[in-house]
């Protein structure tokens, strides 16, 4: 396997208070190589979309350690966290969580404009019009329908070209056509950069286009084997 750039061992995730609170993460141990294309696979519920919080430094482990990219994210405050994350890490989240006040454009361009990069306006339109939202550049996010949302998330998270690509169901609210046109772009990025991918999918399509399925139940890793 090439150089590890996500390596978590034995971490443990509990939420909830009195008697909702849940053992999530059951010790959680996980390799990924710099440039892998890996789909997380599970019932709903089985704790997916929590593994990816605490990956991507959104959530911090209860116990054990995620060394991403050589950081012990740990070890880091929420600061050097979010700073550590700005540029490196993009999320495409389940619930898309695009800024309600801001236009598609600007979801797009702000987060370019903060990793310091130049033509933010001009290269989000450009991310815009590759997953077919041209036309609704100033749009709200209310004005979109839930696939138009999804397409600026991903926009808004691959623009600035990160090390690390981390989608939840990306495809999950798209029709089979839209749906094969983002993986496509996804994994034309995710050549194009050599980044690293984690996509959490129920489609068996999706999950086909990677080189590892690693899969998971009641909080646990179940099964790990390379795609066929
Ligand atoms: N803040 C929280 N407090 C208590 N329990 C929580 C919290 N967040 C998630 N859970 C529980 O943790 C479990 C795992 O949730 P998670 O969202 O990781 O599942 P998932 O595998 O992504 O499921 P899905 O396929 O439905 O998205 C679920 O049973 C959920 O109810
Ligand atoms: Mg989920």
């Amino acid at each position: 396997m090439s150089k590890p750039v996500i390596d978590a061992s034995a971490v443990r995730l509990a939420l909830g208070k009195g008697s909702a609170r849940v053992d999530i993460l059951k010790g959680i141990d996980l390799n990924i190589g710099e440039g892998d294309t890996v789909a997380l696979l599970g019932p709903s519920g089985s704790g997916k979309s929590s593994l990816m919080a605490v990956l991507s430094g959104l959530e911090r482990a209860d116990e054990g350690r995620i060394t991403i990219a050589d950081l012990d994210f740990g070890a880091l405050d929420e600061d050097a966290l979010a700073a550590a994350r700005r540029g490196r890490i993009g999320i495409i989240l389940q619930a898309f969580h695009l800024l309600p006040t801001m236009t598609a454009l600007e979801n797009v361009a702000v987060p370019l404009e903060l990793s310091s990069q130049t033509d933010a306006f001009a290269r989000a339109r450009a991310e815009l019009e590759a997953v077919g939202l041209g036309h609704r550049l100033d749009h709200y996010p209310a004005q979109l329908s839930g696939g138009e949302q999804q397409r600026v998330a991903i926009a808004r998270a691959t623009a600035p070209r990160p090390a690390l690509i981390f989608a939840d169901e990306p495809t999950g609210n798209l029709d089979a056509a839209t749906g094969e046109a983002i993986m496509d772009l996804l994994f034309d990025r995710q050549r194009e950069t050599g980044a690293t991918l984690l996509v959490i999918t129920h489609d068996p399509a999706l999950a086909a286009r990677c080189g590892r399925i690693v899969e998971m139940r009641d909080g646990a890793i179940v099964s790990d084997r390379r795609a066929a």
